[in-house]
């Protein structure tokens, strides 16, 4: 039999307490908040989802005239002699007390060190294209982990469109939709070179710094060209116990820029500051942005804090390459690594380049708000849940 509930008009909170009718709260739902989400069509557009309550014709003093529990559904008369229905199990939804609970906005990060290495979470390439469940899992493992592979992709450029077609859409940037990783003369870019790379993260001179990053490996050279990987996230939660040395890298912006001409003739000069370690307002992080390649010679502080700052810098960097904080693994043909870019830095040895054995990496970003986006809409799809 179906719970009966009833509710009270509490002057004093300005709310609907609604109850079961023996007495125990269920929740408490402000005038305010009830007038604001009227879920009629006047008030809310059904097929868009859009409110249609402006807050220019809101009044935050409203009080309702009448409000009765029937069949399940609060029902509300205003001053106005406006009409509001609420089902019950939509204001049960919608409990100020579970208002933060969306966990595909608030992972449960794991950090990790070398133990890593053989732990790293794998995906088959074809599940992904395939399989909404795999496709849902192998996102939230990078939200979790920050890392994941992909195996059994094809050996031919195209696979990394496929997978962005899976979430939406890729990252554009100022290397386009996707970027062809090989050595070539005259690079612009170190990355297009054949030598060794320390660990960064991509495209720190930019603001909005792309998310995650995906690189298949389509050809392999026989000859290094191996891949390092660190949890910055880590590294960084081990700096905090050492509290003047995390307060710097936290709070010192440091500037990077980049300058490239596309293959249009665009011309780019990037630029962009940011701590290395970025905090979100309640001290979990935000992002890490390193990358010595790129990083500017100017740093707008006093000159006397110019070593203290290089001392930081130097802390940080050794705590990455720590033997205890660093994964190695060698991309096989029809890999594709992916990685949160704001997280997880990424680095490369050196490799030969001959006749016979050349290295060439189709590489893609994608953004969290698309990949956590279509994670949502596998939820709603999986456990038959609708969108608030
Ligand atoms: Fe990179
Ligand atoms: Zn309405």
């Amino acid at each position: 039999m179906d719970t009966i509930f009833r509710v009270e008009l509490d002057l004093p909170s300005r709310s609907c307490l609604l109850k079961t009718n023996d007495g125990n709260l269920i929740g408490t739902y402000p005038y305010v908040w009830l007038r604001d989400n009227c879920r009629c069509d006047k008030c809310f557009h059904p097929s868009s989802l859009g409110r249609l309550v402006t807050m220019a014709n809101l009044d935050p003093d409203i009080i309702p005239d009448v409000a009765e529990v029937h069949a399940q559904t609060l029902n509300i008369r205003w001053p106005d002699d406006h009409r509001s229905q609420f089902p019950v199990s939509w204001l049960q939804e919608n409990q100020f007390s579970n208002m933060s609970k969306d966990p595909v906005s608030t992972p449960v990060r794991q950090f990790w060190g070398k133990e890593m290495q053989h732990k790293i979470p794998k995906f088959s390439f074809q599940d992904i294209l395939h399989n909404d469940k795999s496709l849902h899992d192998w996102i939230e493992a990078l939200q979790v982990h920050g890392l994941a592979l992909i195996i059994d992709a094809p050996h031919k450029e195209g696979a990394i469109l496929e997978i962005g077609k899976r979430i939406s859409i890729l990252k554009m940037t100022n290397f386009g939709n996707t970027f062809q990783l090989y050595s070539k003369p005259g690079a612009g870019n170190l990355g297009y070179t054949n030598t060794e790379l320390g660990l960064h993260t991509d495209m720190t001179y930019y603001a909005y710094t792309p998310n995650i990053q995906i690189l298949h490996c389509i050809k392999q050279s026989s000859n290094g060209g191996e891949n390092q990987f660190c949890d910055g996230y880590k590294v960084a939660e081990d700096l905090r116990h050492k509290p003047e040395v995390f307060r710097i890298l936290s709070t010192t912006p440091i500037d990077f820029r980049d300058w490239r001409t596309d293959s249009d003739g665009n011309m780019f000069h990037m630029k962009h500051r940011s701590p290395i370690i970025q905090l979100l307002p309640d001290g979990r992080f935000k992002a890490i942005s390193y990358c010595d390649s790129v990083r500017a010679p100017y740093i707008q502080i006093p000159v006397q804090d110019v070593y203290t700052i290089y001392q930081a810098l130097k802390m940080f960097n050794t705590e990455l390459y720590k033997e205890e904080n660093i994964i190695e693994i060698k991309l096989i043909e029809g890999d594709i690594v992916s990685f949160d870019n704001q997280r997880v830095l990424h680095g490369r040895s050196g490799f030969t380049v001959t006749e016979t054995s050349t290295r060439h990496l189709e590489g893609a970003y994608i953004d969290w708000d698309e990949a956590c986006s279509r994670m949502r809409v596998i939820r709603e799809q999986m456990f038959n849940q609708k969108p608030l």
